[in-house]
C-alpha cells in the first residue's frame, strides 16, 4: 500500500500520525457501533447477531493493526 511505502520512507511526517490518529478514531467508532448492533441483536436475531460478531472480530483486528503501525511510529522516532 502506498501510505505503508510513505511511513517506511518518513517516519516523522506528521501527516501520517494526523492519517493514523484519524483511521484509529474510525474503527473504534465503527467498534462501538457494531457492539450495540451486538447486543440489541442478541436474544432476537442469533444469524445477524453472529454476524455482526465476525464484523466486530473484523473491526477489532484492524484497530489492533493500526495501534501497532503508530507504536512502530513511536518506536522510530526515538
Ligand atoms: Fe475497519
Amino acid at each position: 500500500m502506498a501510505q505503508n511505502h510513505h511511513l517506511l520512507k518518513d517516519p516523522d511526517d506528521p501527516y501520517i500520525r494526523k492519517i493514523l490518529e484519524q483511521n484509529i478514531k474510525g474503527e473504534q467508532c465503527a467498534i462501538q457501533v457494531y457492539s450495540e448492533l451486538l447486543e440489541f441483536t442478541k436474544e432476537r436475531d442469533p444469524i445477524t447477531h453472529n454476524t455482526v460478531l465476525q464484523i466486530l472480530t473484523d473491526e477489532v483486528e484492524h484497530e489492533d493493526d493500526l495501534q501497532a503501525l503508530m507504536e512502530d511510529l513511536e518506536v522510530r522516532k526515538l
